[in-house]
């Protein structure tokens, strides 16, 4: 069984490693032992566990799971040269990483939230030559995507890896204005769970228009909500969200 190394112990590295566990020895890197024992203990299995500080790195494969902020400070504490770094960090470039990690090759990913369920949109860019097996890792907790550049990694981190949240603001939202209307609040959140759950088949293969015409009888109900959303700007807003998360993500 091979072995991958985690630098980090939060919420994604867990996600990660859940999805890993069954097919790769799993070996995690922390600052505090107490998190380390935590992890463990989350995953369910015997890992192994590492403090930070001095952790050589040499000829492993490197999962890296801390936060941009922290790229400087936990480089230094490392040492050796890692075979290959996969890295989550959101809008943290190649560069950077190289610049701070000794590393043969870097690889950045930015999976999703849904990660966690299994069922992550996780896009991919860096070392051609890693393409297959960063393919092969990551499609251990869903779908993958490899792009060519990280501008455009940068762009999917707008779409797929801040996605959640503003369909959370939209389910949220509807489910309101179901309560707002006089249904109850658990029947309004199972209905809109219902929905949810069902639209995410049906637009794995109808284009979005088109199922939109499906639904939307002349003079219908359909209609009158639709001819709302667009009275509020909404696709105006979903183009504008995407603008000011992608210059977020070159920020970072
Ligand atoms: N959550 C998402 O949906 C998502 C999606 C795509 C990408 N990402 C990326 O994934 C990365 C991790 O996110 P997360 O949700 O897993 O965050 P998290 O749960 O807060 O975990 C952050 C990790 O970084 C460590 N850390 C924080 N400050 C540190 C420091 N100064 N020195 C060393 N280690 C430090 C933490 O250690 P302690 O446990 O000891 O505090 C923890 O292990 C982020 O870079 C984010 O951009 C997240």
């Amino acid at each position: 069984m091979n072995t991958i190394t985690f630098i980090g112990n939060g919420n994604m590295a867990l996600s990660i490693a859940k999805g890993l566990m069954d097919e790769y020895k799993i070996e995690v890197v922390g600052r505090s032992e107490e998190k380390l024992d935590k992890f463990e203990s989350e995953l369910g299995i015997e890992i192994e566990k590492h403090m930070m500080d001095g952790f050589n790195i040499n000829a492993k494969t490197i999962m890296f799971c801390v936060k941009p902020a922290n790229v400087e400070s936990v480089g230094v504490r490392l040492k050796g040269k890692a075979r290959v770094i996969y890295s989550v960090l959101a809008g943290t470039s190649v560069k950077k990483l190289k610049d701070n990690l000794d590393s043969e090759a870097v690889v950045r990913t930015m999976p999703n939230l849904a990660a966690s369920v299994g069922l992550s949109m996780t896009t991919l860019t860096g070392d051609e030559s890693f393409k297959d097996e960063a393919e092969e890792l990551l499609s251990a907790i869903g779908a993958t995507r490899w792009l060519n550049t990280e501008k455009e990694l940068d762009i999917a981190t707008a779409l797929a890896g801040s996605g959640p949240a503003y369909l959370a603001l939209i389910a949220e939202a509807l489910a309101d204005g179901a309560v707002k209307q006089g249904l109850k609040r658990d029947d309004s959140m199972l209905i809109m769970r219902g929905l949810f759950g069902g639209f995410g088949g049906l637009i794995q293969d109808i284009h979005p228009a088109l199922l939109k015409d499906g639904v939307m009888s002349p003079g219908g109900t359909t209609a009158a909500g639709y001819a709302a959303l667009e009275e509020g700007n909404v696709r105006s807003a979903c183009i504008d969200a995407i603008s000011k998360a992608y210059e977020k993500a070159t920020q970072l």
